[in-house]
């Protein structure tokens, strides 16, 4: 079963791109939780965390971009919060091909608890200003 299902009352920003990226990312983050609660192998889980984490990088210099363009006044506060979550990602990141940690179903529910707290109340804000 999928950790998280976009929906446009839950998620939809009314951002084409921001919400064409947010199912992508969601794809990503579903995959990887489904190996990595199934039992797959490391090198796969390993290849499937790289990916999701690129991902997210590149869709948060994505936003940041156009916040910078628009002139958006919440552009600091959102960009902290992007800088902190790579942080955790990249240290999960390292730590996994280091072997001294696990994406565990617990990684997952942290994840997908970020972006129910991100997606509708950094990325909705900034509907107006980026539509
Ligand atoms: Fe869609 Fe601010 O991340």
């Amino acid at each position: 079963m999928a950790l998280i299902t976009w929906t446009a009352e839950q998620y939809g920003t009314g951002v084409g791109f921001a919400d064409d990226e947010h199912k992508t990312l969601f794809g990503l983050l579903n995959k990887l939780y489904d190996e990595a609660t199934s039992g797959a192998d490391r090198a796969t889980i390993g290849a499937s965390l790289d990916a999701l984490i690129a991902y997210v990088v590149d869709h948060f210099a994505h936003e940041e971009k156009e916040m910078v363009a628009k002139g958006y006044g919440g552009y600091d506060r959102h960009k902290e919060e992007h800088v902190a979550f790579i942080g955790i990602a990249a240290d999960l990141q390292k730590k996994f091909h280091a072997g001294e940690a696990e994406v565990t179903e617990a990684v997952g529910q942290l994840v997908k608890g970020w972006l129910d707290n991100h997606i509708p109340t950094f990325d909705k804000s900034y509907s107006d200003a980026l539509k």
